[in-house]
């Protein structure tokens, strides 16, 4: 019997035996999965074990994946973009169906384009990148939160305390660029900006380090948000510490770097927790379940066999959860009597015998479609429901926020994409509709052990004092008067320095003396240096003057200047005439003289054809006198006949 007979007889077989069982019978028994991370990482120890752990359980589990085993496929990046990229392709050799990683952002955008071209999903844990976007490399599935709602999270934070600068502390790296680039679309939304970008070269030892943090000093932000990896961290913070940065005044923002540090460091010793007093550090949320604590407890259990000493930390349930989800989308795949091919790559063809080899790398011919499965993934994980939105991110990001106190840290509040700030947890708040406008905190302890909520912002430690002019001059002494170079005295300085005290911020100011103090000197000069930006202000017994107004500010007057008017009282007795008082004798004369007048010119127009104003010449003077002031009430007995009359009266009743 030849092989083609065999399978000729294999499949009338299994088409006999009906569709169901034809798809299960097709399920091969091991599928490769791959995972490429830094085993020797703060994120890198905890995803270790929790990717083992959740291909045991994979395997171990009866309903997801029965009959086929995962095989788990590691690799070390060791914190290497090229290591990395060599070892994804080493492990696309070896037929993978899916990787969970890479861990760091830089080597995500190198292997994404090996993705995209060989259908070979990448779900990363780690890689927070908010450029990694969905458009370009729709192989690259995060499984973790996007910066992007990080970034958000310090926004309202900044916002919440109304701060309006920060001083963004970034390595200087596509996780670095990508999460201070959102940052600072997120600051604009609040009306915030970045005032000024630290960035700090891979790898920096500490004197590179305290350089860029001495530059970032000089700045008049306080407010530092502090977007690294966890070893330059480490270090970012020794070297503040030394020079007293991580002091009263000082607000530090730390991404969820610091929390998966903090989480991990088995030895939770007050001298290493020293220099971090006060801060406030993000963490990725996730719900409290059972699902959880059990993971958790296991985790332990097997670091503890392992001798691991580092800690679990959030990333390390996004790595669980990450296994699972490709164990669900290839458990769909397969039950959708999908096959898993691999093909070559007609583009890779070793044409000149080269000794790379790419020929071995393969194209997963199901690729599409496993994609489509992973985007339906929708499970309850240990980070609590696990399924993608329309723009590829897992749905309810959430942010704890805690403040570093002690030799731990205190829950301070939540962040959601929700709600914003809140210290109700988000699962309950997701529950509600959406209320972003009651934001609240729980009280912070800030750097220096201080409850006062700093300002956020200094003078610039080069900037200059605000110098403020003073006429020194021969009069008028007790006002303002100078006693050598700086050393002015008098009563508007005292108001001028009284109200500088009362700024809530400190303001430097050096007095400018003008004038040799033997003749008065040109006041409207000092204001033209004011306005000529000579000087910043002027203080002194300035009389505000049109032309000053033109040119400069002046504050409202505290001196009565003493100008008065002078003018002559009258008195006029009480009489029963007073009515006639607002015209004068001319004016109550023509005001009747040009009512008779009317009443003549309507009676010449009127009297050959109306009635009323005929009868014997008594009657007719009467008429006429009597029309002219009943006009005033416009109540006249008279009708008026001709259009000309009625003119003059319409005039008159206009003039009146
Ligand atoms: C990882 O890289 C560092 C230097 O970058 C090197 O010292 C170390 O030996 C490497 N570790 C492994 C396991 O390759
Ligand atoms: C770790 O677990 C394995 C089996 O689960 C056991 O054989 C081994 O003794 C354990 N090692 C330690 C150090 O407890
Ligand atoms: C996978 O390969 C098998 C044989 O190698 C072939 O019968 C099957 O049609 C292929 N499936 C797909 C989806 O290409
Ligand atoms: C996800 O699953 C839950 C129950 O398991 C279901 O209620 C919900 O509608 C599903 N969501 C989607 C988008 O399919
Ligand atoms: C976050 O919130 C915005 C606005 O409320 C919404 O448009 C977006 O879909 C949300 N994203 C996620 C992943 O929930
Ligand atoms: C939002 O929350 C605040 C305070 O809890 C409440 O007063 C307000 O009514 C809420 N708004 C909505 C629309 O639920
Ligand atoms: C200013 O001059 C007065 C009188 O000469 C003197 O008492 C005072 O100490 C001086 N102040 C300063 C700050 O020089
Ligand atoms: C303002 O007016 C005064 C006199 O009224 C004149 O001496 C002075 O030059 C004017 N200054 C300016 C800046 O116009």
């Amino acid at each position: 019997m030849g092989a083609a007979q065999l399978v000729a007889w294999f499949l009338a077989l299994a088409a006999a035996a009906g569709a169901a069982v034809s798809a299960a019978g097709a399920r091969p028994s091991e599928v490769a999965l791959g995972a490429l991370f830094t085993y020797d990482s703060t994120i890198g120890r905890a995803a270790r074990l929790a990717i083992e752990l959740a291909v045991d359980d994979v395997n171990a589990d009866g309903t997801v994946l029965a009959g086929t085993k995962l095989s788990l496929k590691s690799r070390d990046t060791n914190c290497s973009a090229f290591l990395g990229t060599v070892e994804a392709f080493q492990l696309m050799e070896e037929n993978v169906v899916a990787v969970i990683g890479p861990q760091s952002s830089g080597i995500g955008h190198v292997i994404s384009h090996v993705a995209n071209e060989l259908h070979v999903p990448l779900l990363s844990f780690a890689a927070t990148d908010p450029a990694l976007a969905a458009l370009e490399y729709p192989y690259f599935l995060r499984t973790t939160i996007s910066d992007y709602f990080q970034m958000n999270a310090v926004a309202s934070i900044v916002d919440y305390y109304q701060w309006k600068r920060v001083t963004a502390i970034y390595v200087d790296d596509d996780y670095g660029r990508g999460g201070v680039s959102a940052l600072g679309d997120a600051l604009a939304t609040k009306r915030a900006i970045i005032s000024y970008k630290a960035a700090i070269p891979p790898n920096s030892n500490a004197d590179v380090i305290s350089d860029v943090l001495v530059r970032a000093n000089m700045m008049e932000s306080r407010v530092m948000v502090v977007h690294v990896n966890p070893d330059t961290g480490k270090r970012i913070f020794s070297a503040a510490n030394k020079l007293q940065m991580v002091a009263s005044g000082y607000v530090w923002i730390v991404t969820d770097w610091l929390a998966a540090v903090l989480d991990s460091s088995a030895s939770r010793d007050l001298k290493d927790m020293s220099h971090i007093q006060g801060l406030i550090v993000l963490r990725q949320h996730t719900p409290e379940s059972d699902a959880k604590n059990k993971f958790i407890s296991k985790w332990n259990t097997m670091a503890r066999n392992r001798s691991v000493t580092s800690g679990l930390n959030s990333y390390g349930f996004y790595a669980y959860d990450s296994v699972w989800t490709v164990a669900r989308a290839i458990d769909q795949f397969l039950d959708s009597g999908q096959q898993i091919n691999f093909s070559t790559d007609p583009r890779l063809h070793d044409s000149n015998g080269n000794t790379l080899r790419l020929s071995t790398l393969k194209i997963f011919d199901g690729g599409e479609q496993m994609l489509q499965q992973l985007l339906l993934t929708n499970f309850t994980g240990v980070t609590g429901p696990v399924q993608f939105g329309s723009d590829r991110n897992l749905v309810r990001p959430a942010y704890d926020i805690l403040n570093v106190g002690g030799s731990g840290s205190r829950l301070i509040g939540y962040w959601s994409n929700h709600s914003g700030l809140s210290i109700a947890a988000p699962e309950i708040l997701y529950q509600k509709p959406p209320n972003t406008s009651a934001q609240q905190l729980y009280n912070v302890l800030w750097p220096g052990d201080s409850t006062t909520m700093p300002r956020g912002w200094v003078f610039r430690n080069n900037g200059q004092a605000l110098r403020v002019g003073v006429p020194n001059k021969a009069s008028f002494k007790d006002l303002v008067s100078s006693r050598g170079p700086g050393n002015v005295t008098g009563y508007c300085i005292d108001v001028f320095n009284t109200a500088i005290k009362l700024l809530p911020y400190p303001v430097p100011v050096q007095f400018v003396t003008i004038g040799d103090g033997t003749k008065n000197p040109s006041y409207i000069g000092i204001v033209s240096m004011v306005a000529a930006n000579t000087l910043d202000a002027a203080v002194g017994d300035f009389a505000i003057v049109r032309n000053g107004t033109a040119i400069s500010e002046y504050t409202q007057p505290y001196v009565e200047a003493g100008l008065v008017i002078v003018a002559p009282v009258k008195q006029t007795p009480p009489s029963a005439w007073a009515f006639l008082k607002p015209f004068t004798l001319e004016m109550w004369c023509v005001t009747g003289a040009l009512f008779i007048l009317v009443g003549v010119v309507v009676w010449l127009l009127e009297h050959r054809i109306n009635e009323d104003f005929r009868g014997s010449p008594r009657r007719q003077v009467i008429t006429i006198i009597w029309f002219s002031f009943s006009t005033m009430f416009t109540a006249h007995r008279e009708n008026i006949l001709s259009a000309l009359g009625r003119s003059t009266q319409e005039l008159q009743g206009l003039i009146v």
